[in-house]
């Protein structure tokens, strides 16, 4: 997984994640870390292997490690993380050497993260938001009185 290092070594994924864990110190609602980026991946994979959808490891880990980028731009402008993580995923797709159509295709997912898709064209963009929110236990949280997610989209049990 050289190209993948290369994300997690690249100035501007550091950076990202750096804001994101400094506004995130006290923060009492879901994470947007390195674990949480990773509990995405694994679970991702997971559902690309359960569907049969033979999507490729490498760019599943690459999407989640980029994923939540964006929060790093909405937390000082307030502008929505989605949008604001496409650029910066684009950009360090294309530095670690990605080719442009996997960097289109997964900036397309993170782009798009925010709401539920059945996307034939691009599946990345299907696994990306089911496993986002697989990956939060709601069951298990001191926050959820006050925590924004609906009812009907929170893990109320272990699901699998
Ligand atoms: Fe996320």
């Amino acid at each position: 997984m050289e190209r993948l290092e290369r994300i997690r070594r690249h100035q501007l994924y550091k950076e990202c994640m750096d804001v994101i864990d400094r506004a995130e110190i006290d923060r009492i609602y879901c994470l947007h870390n390195l674990e949480h980026s990773l509990d995405v991946a694994r679970i991702a994979y997971i559902l690309s292997l359960e569907q049969g959808l033979s999507l490729n490891k490498e760019l599943i880990y690459a999407m989640a490690l980029l994923h939540d980028l964006g929060r790093s731009v909405q937390y000082r402008t307030g502008e929505n993380h989605h949008q604001a993580g496409g650029p910066i995923a684009r950009q360090i797709l294309m530095d670690c050497g990605y080719s442009e159509e996997e960097t289109r295709m997964l900036v397309e997912a993170v782009i798009a993260h925010q709401a539920p898709a059945e996307d034939k064209e691009n599946p990345y963009r299907t696994v990306l938001y089911r496993a986002d929110k697989l990956s939060r236990n709601c069951y298990h949280c001191q926050a959820s009185d006050t925590c924004y997610w609906k009812d009907a989209e929170r893990n109320h049990e272990v699901r699998y």
